[in-house]
């Protein structure tokens, strides 16, 4: 089939890549000339695991253009995959779907069908809208003729995109007419059957289960997007939670959260307890959703909850280095991770940086060390105070409390025997809690997880002073 896609962010370019390895022609219209360039001379723009290799073998039938005129008339199906960042009062805005979709209607030709989808998440109802700007601008150009708008929403984890994009649990798309229902059946079709030879790097995950295409209304499909991310925020707050209670009752959050997923209906993943969640979209998307139901009278007190419950695991952190350190002012902190979660350099909306602020606030000396981002946090973040370390021995080097934020896989194999050596106070706040508490206990560390618990502080510090540490 010929496909448009419109944008190249993660959306764009992960589905436009995996349609084309799956025997689709694509033709990708990004309006950043940059980005058009640098994807036309092989590079990608952005960090998503397995896709430069997977675009250097479907490049025969992608094509990267930044030129409308390149708009293929004969194409099957346009997506929309453009951004919708959240406006001030949390609404999404749709100002670049807007445009994207008045250009489809000077662009589209008399006689010419394809389904628009819209990928990028949007509120309920603007399937419909861009369909009627659609059909408005035809008819402005004396073109009379109904356009097929489906909702398609995707479920990617960034940096796992190409993965969940080949082996999703589901395909969800939201149309009015079976005709625009078909169309996009024979456009997942590969994906459906999975009878598509894996990609290199990209193996087919043992027992997997073809993903059930799901076919529903407009305004359902819409609404799906949003219950999903809300709902995965609200685990993750939920065991948060618990964790948080773990540690007063004198129970383990990570055995908590194993029981609790044994229970098919509830399911182990999610269930991590830690720092909060972020990223670009449990944030914008949570916010987005209570707006709407603002709009509609509807309160979405869970939804709610769930942000505010995020905000506070933030601040657990900072709670637990005063409860250990007392004043913070003057004390040297270590933070090992600024992404919001491992193998990715976006540090949208990451707990980290709201630990930073939080301690620069308190008049503490924040040093951190994540080699992805460092680069990337010192240009987007000069408001803060942080001193950027190259190696993690810089970063222990004199600090009264190091707290790992994000779980890179470095950080489960460091040194931390001779690391602690250079600490002032070996004190170890983990984050995410995937340290080996035993061997750092060992190397003289009083080591913290989240949603555990522990002897008296008091009792350590005490220890630890007898020791010398
Ligand atoms: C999320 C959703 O998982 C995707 O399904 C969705 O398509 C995407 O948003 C989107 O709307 O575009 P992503 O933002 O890439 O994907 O992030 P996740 O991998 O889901 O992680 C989100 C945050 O939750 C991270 O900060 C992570 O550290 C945290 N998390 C995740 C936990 O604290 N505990 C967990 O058990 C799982």
């Amino acid at each position: 089939m010929n496909v448009i896609i419109i944008g190249s962010g993660y959306v764009g370019l992960t589905t436009g890549s995996a349609l084309a390895y799956i025997g689709h022609n694509v033709t990708l219209i990004d309006k950043d000339d940059d980005k058009i360039k640098c994807l036309n001379s092989g590079n990608v723009p952005i960090r998503e695991r397995g896709l430069k290799e997977l675009l250097n073998e479907a490049r025969a039938t992608i094509r990267f253009t930044s030129d409308w005129d390149d708009f293929d008339q004969q194409a099957d199906v346009v997506i929309i995959a453009v951004g919708t960042p959240s406006k001030e009062n949390g609404d999404a805005d749709l100002t670049h779907v807007e445009e994207v979709a008045a250009i489809i209607g000077q662009r589209l030709s008399k006689g010419a069908y394809p389904v628009i989808v819209n990928k990028s998440t949007v509120p309920v109802g603007t399937a419909r809208r861009v369909g009627s700007i659609i059909e408005q601008t035809l008819r402005r150009r004396g073109i009379f003729q109904n356009v097929h708008v489906a909702s398609n929403p995707e479920f990617l984890r960034e940096g796992e995109a190409l993965f969940d994009t080949f082996y999703p649990d589901r395909i969800v798309i939201g149309v009015e007419s079976q005709a625009a229902g078909d169309v996009l059946r024979r456009l997942y079709q590969p994906l459906i059957a999975q009878d598509f030879i894996p990609p290199q790097g990209l193996p087919r995950p043992e027992r997997f289960a073809e993903p059930t295409f799901f076919s529903t209304d407009q305004a359902s499909a819409e609404l799906i997007k949003y219950a999903a991310n809300a709902f995965l925020a609200m685990k993750i707050s939920f065991i948060n939670e618990f964790a948080n209670l773990a540690e007063k009752v004198g129970a383990d959050i990570a055995e908590v959260a194993k029981g609790m997923g044994l229970d098919k209906r509830i399911g182990p993943r999610y269930l991590q307890a830690g720092i909060g969640w972020g990223g670009s979209c449990f944030g914008k998307d949570t916010r987005a959703i209570l707006h709407t139901g603002r709009q509609y009278d509807c309160e979405m007190r869970l939804v709610q909850a769930t942000i505010d419950s995020n905000e506070r695991q933030r601040e657990q952190v900072v709670r637990k280095l005063k409860e250990h350190m007392k004043a913070l002012r003057g004390r040297t902190i270590g933070i090992l991770g600024l992404s919001f979660k491992p193998n990715t350099d976006d540090l949208r909306d990451s707990p980290a940086i709201a630990i930073i602020r939080h301690l620069n606030e308190l008049g503490a000396h924040v040093k951190a060390y994540d080699p992805m981002t460092m680069r990337k946090c010192q240009d987007a973040h000069p408001e803060l105070f942080v001193e950027y370390c190259e190696t993690a021995e810089d970063l222990f080097e004199n600090c009264h409390a190091v707290v790992l934020a994000t779980e890179l896989e470095e950080f489960r194999h460091l040194p931390y025997d001779k690391l602690g050596k250079k600490m002032k106070r070996r004190f170890l706040l983990d984050g995410r809690n995937v340290l080996d508490e035993s061997a750092l206990t060992q190397a003289g560390f009083i080591y913290r997880g989240i949603g555990r618990c522990y002897e008296s502080w008091e009792e350590e510090s005490s220890s630890q002073a007898a020791q010398g540490l």
